[in-house]
């Protein structure tokens, strides 16, 4: 690759929702990463899955949770996708959520979400590929947070 800064340009031509990635770390404290590389994988068993970055602060929270969350921004949620790109993925005060049967936060008014209980981890470059088995999901009939170009958009941009 000789030009990584153009190859993720590249990248960010291909348009995506975004979601807050929530679980408990070690100690039982909520965390929560934005992150726009979810993509479904398998309907039969349910299956989805998240890339997070080996350099994340909170990589050791989401290696050993057993569980996650999956939030779908909704379009007037851009502030919380800003907050949650922040370092300390464990910044919850202030934010308004509840917790999963399993124990990870559910953010409200988001589009969607998906509890899911860790199936697999894989090792791949210079992040790891999480594989989630869905136990759980709700949706609304709300509009997506969209990512494209490095900037947020929304429908009929
Ligand atoms: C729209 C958007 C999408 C992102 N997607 C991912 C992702 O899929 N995986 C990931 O590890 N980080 C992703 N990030 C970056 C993380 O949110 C994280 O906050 C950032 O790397 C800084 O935290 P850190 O210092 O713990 O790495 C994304 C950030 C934004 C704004």
């Amino acid at each position: 690759m000789d030009n990584p800064k153009t190859f993720r340009q590249c990248l960010g031509k291909f348009a995506t929702g975004v979601t807050v990635v929530t679980c408990a770390d070690q100690d039982g404290n909520p965390c929560g990463i934005t992150a726009n590389s979810f993509s479904s994988v398998s309907l039969d068993p349910p299956l989805v899955l998240w890339n997070i970055a080996k350099v994340s602060n909170s990589l050791s929270a989401y290696m050993n949770a057993k569980h996650f969350v999956i939030n779908v921004l909704s379009t007037d949620q851009a502030g919380l996708s800003s907050h949650f790109a922040k370092s300390d993925h464990t910044l919850f005060r202030d934010i308004e959520y509840s917790l999963s049967a399993d124990g990870a936060p559910l953010l409200p008014g988001t589009l969607a979400a998906f509890e899911c209980r860790t199936h697999e981890i894989h090792d791949c470059g210079d992040h790891y590929i999480i594989i989630g088995e869905v136990l759980r999901f709700t949706s609304s009939e709300k509009d997506p947070l969209l990512f494209y170009g490095g900037n947020y958009r929304q429908l009929g941009d």
